[in-house]
């Protein structure tokens, strides 16, 4: 008997505008047989990010290209039914690159057990990519030193609100750039942010500078934009500006010059400052994956690095799930149960 699953795959690329239902088509297609070396799965949950728009745009280069009719990828969580592997049994919590389907086969290789001691969701954050790109962009571009006045941009999200709580541990002061009073609260009273802006409620410049009255020594930015604009004008000597997303241009055509925002007027500041602008990819520090999964454990266990889920349910409701991230819906790591998980 063959078995089936259900999958969503890319009906569109929407390439110069915002995500759209129409962009994504449920399916059901075969489940293959098990080869030497695999493990089939079933989903119980999936993450979303928001570069999943970038991959469906087939902008992305350090993405395998994704086609028109094919599965739409993302990192998921399943629970191993058959394996072929030797590294996983029947029953493992396994995560990796699933994909939007509910059943999958998967090299092993491409796997990683669920850690132990931790809920599971956690290997999908703080544990995962969302908490490594945190921990490595800011301590291997950020280069804090305590005492710095540390700002981050889309701060109530999961990788912001990650970088805010190890900038703290690192004898740093934080502030947040988030949307609403209850995300701002949240970063204050929550998690110990000495101060967050409302970029919603008005211009943030008032805000930096008052926060801000020696100038930023490391600005983490997820937007770009006006707010990277606003923020490179109160760079202090020797600033890192961390560029790890620019959310605000991820609705823009990238081949569309009249489309695209302007770069930062401020740049000159850099001069003025001598401050440093660099990017930072994830898939490019591999080598230090092990390094960041072990400390961002240990917080984890100690309770020392807290963190928030915003969970969605219902396999059908994955695109949905995914505008969410594009419009500050979500209030914390991004998070599907898919089936009875
Ligand atoms: N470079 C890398 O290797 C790497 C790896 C992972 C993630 N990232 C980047 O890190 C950033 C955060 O990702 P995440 O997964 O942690 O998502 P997230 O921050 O949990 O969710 C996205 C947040 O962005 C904010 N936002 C959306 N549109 C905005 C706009 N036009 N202007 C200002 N803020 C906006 C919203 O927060 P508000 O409610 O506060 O507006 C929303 O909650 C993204 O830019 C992502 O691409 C980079």
């Amino acid at each position: 008997m063959t078995t089936t699953s259900r999958q969503w795959v890319v009906a569109a690329r929407p390439i110069g505008r915002a995500l759209s239902e129409d962009d994504f088509r449920l399916e059901t297609a075969p489940v293959p047989p098990v080869g030497e070396g695999q493990v089939k799965l079933r989903t119980d949950w999936l993450s979303f990010d928001p570069a999943q728009k970038s991959w469906m745009e087939n902008i992305a280069g350090y993405v395998d290209p994704v086609e028109i009719g094919g599965l739409m990828p993302g990192a998921g969580l399943g629970e191993v039914v058959e394996s072929h592997h030797p590294g996983f049994a029947p029953g493992d919590l396994v995560t990796g690159p699933i994909g939007w389907r509910e059943m999958a086969v998967l090299d092993g290789a491409k796997l990683a057990a669920v850690p132990q001691g931790v809920p599971p969701t956690a290997a999908l954050g703080v544990l995962g990519g969302t908490g490594k790109t945190a921990y490595l962009a800011f301590v291997e571009v950020g280069k804090p030193k305590p005492g710095d006045t540390v700002v981050i941009s889309g701060a109530a999200g999961a990788t912001g609100s990650i970088v805010g709580q190890i900038a703290k541990l690192s004898g740093c002061r934080v502030i947040g750039i988030a949307g609403g009073a209850d995300k701002c609260a949240w970063l204050v009273d929550e998690l110990g942010f000495d101060g967050a802006i409302d970029y919603k409620a008005g211009k943030i410049r008032g805000g930096l500078k008052q926060h801000c009255p020696n100038g930023i020594d490391v600005f983490f930015d997820n937007v770009g934009g006006d707010i990277l604009n606003d923020a490179m004008a109160r760079l202090a000597v020797g600033a890192r500006v961390v560029i790890c997303g620019g959310i605000s241009r991820y609705n823009a055509d990238p081949r569309d010059p009249e489309q695209m925002p302007p770069g930062p007027r401020n740049y000159f500041n850099v001069v003025f400052t001598g401050a440093t602008i660099q990017g930072f990819l994830l898939p490019r520090y591999e080598a230090q994956f092990a390094v960041a999964n072990r400390r961002l454990a240990e917080w984890v266990r100690s309770g020392a690095l807290r963190y928030r889920e915003d969970i969605q349910a219902g396999f059908e409701n994955a695109p949905q799930t995914l505008m969410r991230l594009f419009d500050g819906r979500n209030f914390g790591k991004q998070l599907l149960r898919v089936g009875s998980a």
